[in-house]
């Protein structure tokens, strides 16, 4: 019986896939600019587990939200406890930064992840049922200077990575005291109206209302082009925080939109939301997103301290990188394939591949007893820079017929100068 690999979920492959985004050499690259531009910004790595206690979850994203209520891969271990697959980040690090009393070690902290994170959705192209997030979380500041900050760094990581053509769209959900009173308010809007929303719609009306509000379905969006905005029943204090972010967003020379109709779908935000949204992703078209969620750390009976953060998903970033032609890295090739005929040179030739390999020098070895041709081609497909056959006659002679792939020009080398050959040659390849 030949397995498949489960529904929505891909392989990241170092070779043998025809999609940019599913080769491994494109993923280290990626990891490797988020990695120095979160030092870059002051975020330092956490891991959590990729499972947690289901509540966790529950109380953190909400029990009312899709992700909680449809989408959860949760199973029950064998001490009968329920467990959950992450289906995102901020929870883990919140219980995390509760549990080791992180909050004594100082005011502010500032945090980033990458890793893979699992909803049970429809798969679609960017869709995945096991998808990988780079996110961050900063604790402790609720000054808006702080939303901005990590509204920038999301960018920084899409402009290193050559990224180009995103549109950022803010919003703002309010404090619970304005949302408590717009609440009310869009419930009397769409309490008429509610034979006409869509099954989904009519299913959240009760339990969460604004959730309504970035329904995709076609009626429904007629029907809440009259809708009450929540930038209309906002504190002095909500509204404050959203006008000053404005302001220092356009201080940073960053363009966004104001969209009143973004709630996002994990009930923890508080205040700013924002997406970042790519024309390049079809029907999936949030490459990231994120926004505050003061009183989340309190929910976890931590200290009272506000938080924000955002998450990309990184399958999206690099099928926006592949479709825009963005700057692709190739997998790291051997700078010398030594293809041996025969036992003794087998060996010889592993010693030489052994010196290479102790000495930092890339080298690939034929260990098959495939023929000299398909050797050959092996070296040309792993687009080793130097390729040699070392046979009866070289083992004769201590030296080797050293070919140049690309310009199948051959010089002779000694078995024991060939360390010291390339490692000249690949000083001058690359000069430090
Ligand atoms: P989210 O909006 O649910 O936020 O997901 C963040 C990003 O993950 C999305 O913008 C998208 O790029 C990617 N994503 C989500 N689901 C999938 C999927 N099924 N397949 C592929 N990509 C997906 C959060 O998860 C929040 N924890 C973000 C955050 C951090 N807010 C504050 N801090």
């Amino acid at each position: 019986m030949q397995f498949q690999i489960p529904k929505g979920t891909f392989d990241i492959l170092p070779y043998g896939t025809d999609e940019a985004w599913r080769q491994s050499a494109l993923w280290q690259y990626v990891e490797g600019i988020i990695r120095n531009t979160a030092a870059d910004y002051g975020y330092g790595e956490i891991r959590t587990p990729i499972y947690e206690r289901s509540e966790l979850f529950d109380r953190g994203v909400g029990e009312t939200s899709d992700i909680v209520s449809k989408e959860m891969f949760t199973f029950e271990d064998k001490g009968g406890r329920s467990i959950s697959l992450r289906p995102e980040g901020t929870s883990s690090v919140m219980r995390s930064f509760v549990e080791n009393h992180m909050a004594n070690l100082g005011p502010v902290h500032k945090f980033f992840y990458i890793g893979p994170m699992f909803r049970y959705e429809r798969p679609q192209s960017g869709r995945y049922r096991q998808h990988h997030q780079f996110g961050v979380e900063a604790i402790g500041v609720g000054a808006p200077e702080q939303d901005a900050e990590v509204i920038d760094l999301l960018l920084q990581v899409y402009r290193r990575l050559g990224i180009r053509g995103l549109k950022v769209h803010i919003n703002t959900v309010g404090d619970p005291a304005s949302r408590i009173v717009f609440r009310t308010a869009l419930m009397e809007f769409l309490r008429p109206h509610l034979p006409n929303l869509s099954p989904d719609s009519q299913m959240r009306f009760e339990k969460n209302p604004l959730r309504i509000l970035d329904s995709k379905d076609p009626k429904d969006r007629e029907i809440l082009q009259r809708a009450p905005s929540i930038l209309d029943y906002l504190s002095d204090a909500a509204k404050e925080h959203f006008e000053q972010l404005c302001r220092i967003l356009d201080n940073l020379g960053i363009t966004y939109q104001i969209d009143p109709k973004i709630v996002r779908g994990l009930d923890y935000y508080n205040k700013t939301v924002f997406e970042v949204i790519s024309e390049n992703l079809g029907a999936q078209s949030t490459i990231g997103a994120g926004g505050r969620y003061d009183g989340l750390i309190g929910s976890f009976d931590g200290p009272d301290l506000p938080g924000v953060g955002f998450a990309t998903g990184l399958e999206r970033v690099l099928q926006v990188m592949a479709a825009q032609g963005a700057k692709m890295p190739k997998n790291g090739h051997p700078c010398i394939y030594l293809i041996p005929l025969g036992s003794e040179a087998r060996v010889q030739c592993l010693q030489l591949a052994t010196k290479c390999r102790h000495n930092g020098i890339p080298a690939g070895i034929e260990l098959s007893s495939q023929k000299i041709q398909t050797a050959l081609q092996n070296a040309a497909r792993l687009e080793a820079t130097y390729c040699a056959v070392i046979g009866s006659d070289e083992m004769a002679k201590g030296a080797m017929q050293l070919k140049t792939m690309v310009t199948r020009e051959t010089r002779e080398v000694r078995f024991e100068e060939l360390l010291t050959f390339l490692q000249k040659e690949s000083a001058h390849a690359h000069p430090v």
